[in-house]
């Protein structure tokens, strides 16, 4: 009998892994929240699509289906696409659906043990023999709980849904002293189509934020609003968000994503020659850097909006949060149906709107769609009965997350690797 692995999440990576760990033998099961699977793409913006290149977010075992033709498919052909891999390799007989796994413990060392643990069950192997994992599993649907003991668990949560990341104000200065409403783009992302559009028409939005959901939401409000209503975007830090991934003409997968492009780099552990060559590399990544920034400077025109970033291009592809820019954004900033507001350090809420801090009047408004990301960091955590596992899960909203522990002396030692 093959040990017993559970996987919590029926997203990409949950069925990804459930299919990896039958292949090797394994006796998986799928814990799944939702009643159904595909995770983020089952819940979306209208206007979401693949912002990566269709050939790079692919199964490796499971090509797209011919009759996708697009190179960055809408999220119901991303859906469907998720949908047939499970299908194809029938991992839907794994999967528990409406039940979600709560309070994980390591059931056999004590907490001193485990804090002297250097990797996997304690041996550097990924099976313990001392000890096992168990969590407790509620149905959504019935609220009864179970108690599961497995021989290892692996975590696919994901890390952009569930828990919001909400900026915090003082008292007196958070949403509770705003007369409009303010929501996250979560729920914005979780209605229907034709009631964001009823819920967003007629009202000056506030969109706070400059990534993906940002833009894109931003983007949605214009087109419904247009100049009657402009939407504003209230931003923190400009970004490098790519228009297209073929700068002047050469593919960007050309400059950053291969093995030549992994010697640029210096990484954690590196020996003396690796490091060595990282230096001496160094003047082709800073150029590398300045040719994409170049370029995404003049086809967007961001300094005549001043929005050209301070920092490099490679600081933000290295962050591994790339966004793309919606088709015609900037058409929409120069028509006056997008407005962009820069509040550089905090804001905060006043009876009419938003007030930024420096300024004495307010951003007046009706509607704030916070579009600030999500605490997966905390997502993580919290998943976690024992303090020790919770500090594994090093990192902030903002920070690198190691997606396990650090190795002593490594500080990190995994780049978010994430759309
Ligand atoms: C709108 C959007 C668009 C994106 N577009 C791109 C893109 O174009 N390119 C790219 O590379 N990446 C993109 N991403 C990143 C995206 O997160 C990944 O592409 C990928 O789909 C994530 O899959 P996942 O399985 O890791 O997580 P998720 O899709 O988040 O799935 C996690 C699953 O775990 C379940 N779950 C969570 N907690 C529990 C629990 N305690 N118990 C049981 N079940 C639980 C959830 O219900 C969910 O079904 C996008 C993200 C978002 C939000
Ligand atoms: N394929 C698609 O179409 C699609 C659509 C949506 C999302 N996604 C993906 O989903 C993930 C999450 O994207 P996201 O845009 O929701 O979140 P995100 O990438 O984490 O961006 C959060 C934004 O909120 C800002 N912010 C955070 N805290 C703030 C605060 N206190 N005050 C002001 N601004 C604050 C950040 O500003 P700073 O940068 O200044 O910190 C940033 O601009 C990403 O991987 C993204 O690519 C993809």
């Amino acid at each position: 009998m093959g040990k017993k692995v559970a996987i919590i999440g029926a997203g990409a990576s949950g069925l990804l892994a459930c299919k990896y760990t039958l292949s090797k033998g394994f006796q998986p099961i799928v814990f799944e929240s939702a009643s159904t699977i595909g995770g983020v793409w089952t819940k979306t913006i209208e206007t979401t699509k693949l912002q990566t290149p269709r050939e790079v977010y692919q199964f490796s075992d499971f090509p797209w289906p011919s009759s996708v033709t697009e190179d960055f498919p809408n999220q119901h052909q991303v859906l469907d696409y998720i949908k047939s891999y499970a299908h194809h390799f029938d991992l839907l007989k794994h999967i528990k659906f409406n039940t979600e796994v709560c309070g994980i413990e390591y059931e056999g060392s004590s907490e001193d043990e485990m804090q002297a643990r250097s990797l996997w069950g304690g041996s550097g192997e990924p099976f313990s023999s001392k000890g096992k994992w168990k969590f407790v599993v509620e149905d959504k649907q019935s609220l009864s709980t179970e108690i599961y003991v497995v021989d290892f668990v692996i975590l696919c949560i994901g890390r952009f849904s569930d828990v919001p990341n909400i900026p915090e104000f003082p008292s007196n200065k958070g949403p509770e002293v705003f007369d409009g409403e303010v929501i996250h783009s979560m729920d914005y992302a979780a209605m229907d189509y034709d009631s964001a559009r009823r819920f967003v028409r007629g009202k000056q939005v506030t969109v706070v934020g400059f990534q993906k959901s940002a833009l894109d939401i931003a983007m949605e409000c214009s087109n419904t609003n247009g100049l009657e209503h402009p939407c504003r975007v209230l931003y923190k830090t400009e970004h490098w968000n790519v228009p297209d991934y073929l700068p002047w003409g050469v593919p960007l997968a050309c400059l950053y994503l291969n093995r030549f492009s992994e010697l640029l780099v210096h990484k954690p552990g590196e020996g003396i020659l690796l490091s060595l060559l990282a230096t001496i590399l160094s003047p082709l990544r800073w150029a590398f850097s300045k040719f994409v920034e170049s370029y995404i400077t003049k086809k967007l025109g961001l300094a005549k909006y001043g929005m050209v970033p301070k920092h490099s291009f490679l600081q933000e592809i290295s962050s591994c949060l790339i966004s793309t820019v919606p088709e015609k954004f900037y058409d929409r900033v120069q028509e006056g149906s997008i407005i962009l507001k820069k509040s550089p350090s905090s804001f905060s809420f006043c009876q009419e709107g938003i007030l930024v801090e420096g300024e004495s009047s307010p951003v007046k408004t009706d509607l704030v769609i916070l579009a600030t990301g999500y605490r997966g960091d905390k997502k993580l955590k919290d998943i976690f009965v024992s303090p020790t596992f919770q500090d594994y899960i090093a990192g902030s909203p903002n920070a690198t997350l190691p997606l396990y522990r650090p190795l002593q002396g490594m500080n990190n030692p995994c780049r978010r690797v994430d759309g």
